[in-house]
């Protein structure tokens, strides 16, 4: 960094998580339950002294934040441009002043994404102003996306429903994605928006749901269906082992629990996508539980509502996601 440049303050942090939206006491259980100090809160940022690691209910992680005292626009400015080119604004106070800061930064085009397309790899720092000659800024975040959040251009035509965005979202982040050949069960698949993607990818689906499938769907080429329970269903009852497991079922998370532990025992090479539906408070230890499964991740989606996606992949998942404590 130029000398002419302030340096960084001394602070009482090293990670500060945006909370997912409506699960900002979620997250603070959740630091708290892992053991790290929540040393300052606003609105939905959690200042923590604990581990540099991203957590289920953040919608990103500030790995690397450091503070400022700038004297001027300009100054905040050539500061960030000196440390990276690409920063996202997350206001926090004096907006205006802090949007003259973005206004001098180098413009960064957020184009909606299509599907499938690959995580952007380009770093993206985030900045705000805590006072008005006080600057935060991290240029490394655990997502690359503008406050963890994905966008997608939506097919409004193709999908019987929006869950479609979550199974999007889910395999834009696990960067990796079933194909043709690939066998898929689709989990409480009805009405189908993840059967959907799954025949859109060319993969075979094997949709299970005690509910149909819209018609346009269950008569697709690729798509076979299974009425019934799929709590019940294993692998011996299925012609092919499947690449992939995929669940949106909604149940109790100590059932989702033993579906997670079950696939991932009798498949241990299957890319696996389940939501974990929450009910209530959600208690802080039931992440651990999913976590101990090996190369399991936990991360809420921007297409979540109160539930969490749980991932386990042959190549260890999203970075995005919470993952075992080291
Ligand atoms: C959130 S919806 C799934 C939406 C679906 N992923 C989509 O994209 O259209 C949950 C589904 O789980 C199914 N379900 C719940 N319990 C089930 C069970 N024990 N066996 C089979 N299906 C079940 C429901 O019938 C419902 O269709």
């Amino acid at each position: 960094m130029p000398s002419d440049l302030p340096a960084a303050l001394p602070i009482a942090y090293n990670v500060v998580h945006l909370a997912a939206d409506d699960h900002r006491q979620a997250l603070i259980d959740e630091l708290m339950h892992r053991g790290d100090r929540i040393v300052d809160a606003i609105d939905s940022l959690i200042f923590v002294q604990g581990t540099s690691s991203p957590a289920a209910w953040a919608r990103n992680s500030w790995l690397a934040p450091a503070e400022y005292r700038v004297g001027s626009i300009g100054e905040a400015a050539r500061l960030l441009a000196s440390v990276q080119r690409n920063w996202h604004l997350h206001s926090i106070s004096h907006h205006r002043r802090a949007q003259l800061i973005a206004d001098k930064l180098a413009p960064i085009r957020f184009r909606p994404l299509g599907f499938p397309a690959p995580v952007p790899s380009a770093p993206l720092g985030v900045f705000g102003l805590l006072d008005r000659d006080r600057l935060l800024a991290s240029p490394v975040c655990s997502s690359a996306f503008a406050d963890g959040r994905p966008v997608f251009a939506e097919d409004r035509e193709g999908p019987p429903n929006r869950a479609y965005l979550k199974l999007w979202e889910a395999l834009t982040l696990a960067r990796t994605q079933p194909g043709p050949g690939d066998v898929c069960l689709d989990l409480g698949a009805s009405p189908g928006g993840w059967t959907w993607v799954l025949n859109q990818l060319g993969a075979d689906v094997i949709a299970v749901d005690r509910a149909p499938l819209v018609p346009e769907l269950a008569g697709a080429p690729r798509v076979t269906t299974h009425r019934g329970d799929a709590f019940s269903l294993t692998v011996e009852d299925l012609d092919r082992r499947p690449d992939w497991i995929l669940s949106d079922l909604i149940a109790y998370p100590e059932r989702i629990l033993a579906l997670a532990r079950y696939w991932c025992r009798a498949c241990p090479q299957a890319g696996i996508v389940i939501t974990v539906k929450c009910q209530g408070a959600v208690d802080p230890a039931e992440i651990d539980h999913f976590l101990a499964i090996d190369n399991a991740r936990l991360r809420h989606l921007s297409a979540n509502k109160h539930e969490l996606t749980f991932f386990r992949l042959p190549d260890a998942g999203p970075p995005e996601g919470a993952s075992r404590r080291p």
